[in-house]
């Protein structure tokens, strides 16, 4: 449970807001690389309550400036992309990635618009198919982040996107509760109900025997430089006197989760603000060995619930809303054919998540003992926030360097009085248990 202020304190992302400008600190995913092409047509971006303009010059820079025109605030989104900026539709005003007035046709020469007027200007680069931005103070730019996927070739990985209408937080506690999995997803994990849809090649079938059916996993968790990881401990369905079953997950400050898969694949969620009630979601699978196929992608993409022109709109809206019950089948579930009544996992996720309301009062919850690890970042959060708003201190994850391309989470069975903490430590995190916190 959180009090009204602190649920306030973490949610909020405008530019006047603490956490608003505590995430301006972070390099941000901004959008999919693939969405802006030099010349071509401009991109509305929502990203911590700012409307913004991405597009590709005729160089290939990618430029996010702020969307109204700095003349008189035309949308740039209708502006024409051309010879290297955009030209507002209005007046002509031509406005370069940086942020510089080239032309202002209307206008006398003398007069020296060009030079006394800048439109905001964020810096941008390129990594693993997504344009990175940062919208904090100039100058102040921590190191640029290169998670795993983007070391690996542009086959190994497949990149799905998709707006969820609710706070990001209400996303990101999803991605480190594992003990949902087991009861929402409970369909969708069943082997007859799509779990071949996860299957990337012939190589990597899934051993369809469930390492464990136990519902009621033990939470611990590790704090790390970057945020923290944790453990979901459950029962093996095989050698369970001798051994348990661990499933280890990432969560990255500041909004960002690494999931176990099993086979040689990866599984991050980047959960972005766009608002204070919005989300852009976007997920990355990744092989770190083999190209993915055309199939392979095709058939991931149901069972999501991630394809555009069926589940989303060309803006990455989703069909199944709250307006919509999230189409919710209920005859499938009299019929015992789906748990949730809801298709694609993505959707499940989104569904219960949403129907919470845009902003969830926390102070009206009742946490249990599964809930250990949505605590920690509620927790790491709000001491970063408190810690960079009064102190000045670097915000959770930048103030020592962290290894990115090193992160991957990593599920396996190991001897029951193994410490856990030896899974999953590619980024050099302690693979000893930590020493008991005072109190
Ligand atoms: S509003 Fe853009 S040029 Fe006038
Ligand atoms: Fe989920």
């Amino acid at each position: 449970m959180l009090s009204r202020e602190e649920n306030e304190l973490l949610t909020r992302v405008g530019p006047e807001a603490p956490m608003g400008r505590m995430l301006r600190r972070y390099w941000i995913p901004a959008l999919q690389s693939a969405a802006v092409v030099a010349d071509g047509a401009p991109q509305r971006v929502r990203l911590l309550g700012e409307d913004l303009v991405a597009f590709r010059d005729s160089n290939g820079r990618v430029g996010l400036l702020d969307e109204n025109c700095p003349h008189r605030g035309a949308s740039l989104v209708l502006a024409r992309n051309e010879a290297c900026g955009l030209r507002c539709l209005y007046h002509g005003w031509k406005i370069d990635v940086d942020g510089r007035v080239l032309e202002t046709p209307p206008e006398p020469d003398e007069l020296n618009f060009r030079d006394r007027v800048r439109a905001t200007a964020y810096p941008t680069y390129e990594s693993g198919g997504f344009v990175w931005a940062y919208l904090g103070p100039p100058g102040t730019e921590p190191p640029r982040v290169h998670f795993e996927f983007a070391t690996l070739p542009e086959t190994h990985r497949m990149i799905a996107t998709v707006q969820s209408e609710c706070n990001f937080i209400q996303n990101l506690e999803g991605v480190i509760d594992s003990a949902h999995s087991n009861y929402l997803h409970s369909n969708a994990i069943k082997p007859a109900a799509g779990m071949e849809a996860t299957v990337f090649s012939e190589n990597r079938k899934f051993d369809l025997d469930r390492p464990s059916n136990d519902g009621k996993p033990r939470i611990e968790v590790q704090d790390t430089p970057y945020g923290f990881r944790y453990a979901g401990i459950r029962v093996p369905t095989r050698d369970p006197e001798t051994t348990k079953y661990v499933r280890v997950t990432l969560f990255v400050a500041p909004f960002y989760g690494i999931v176990a898969a099993p086979y040689g694949i990866g599984f991050l969620q980047m959960f972005v603000p766009m608002d204070d009630e919005h989300t852009m979601f976007h997920y990355v699978r990744y092989t770190f060995d083999e190209p993915i196929d055309d199939d392979a992608r095709t058939r991931h993409h149901a069972w999501g619930g991630t394809r555009m022109g069926i589940d989303l709109d060309e803006r990455y809206r989703k069909t199944r809303t709250r307006a919509t019950n999230w189409l919710q089948d209920r005859a499938a579930m009299g019929r015992g054919e789906s748990y949730s009544g809801i298709t694609g996992v993505n959707n499940e996720d989104f569904a219960v998540q949403e129907s919470m309301g845009p902003i969830y009062d926390r102070s009206k919850e009742h946490l249990g003992t599964s809930d250990v690890a949505v605590i920690r970042m509620r927790r790491l959060m709000l001491d970063s926030v408190r810690r960079f708003t009064t102190d000045g201190r670097p915000p959770l994850g930048l103030g020592e360097p962290v290894r990115y391309e090193k992160l991957r989470a990593e599920e396996r069975t190991i001897p029951i009085d193994a410490p856990w903490q030896i899974i999953g430590a590619f980024a050099g995190e302690p693979t000893e248990p930590e020493p008991a916190r005072p109190g």
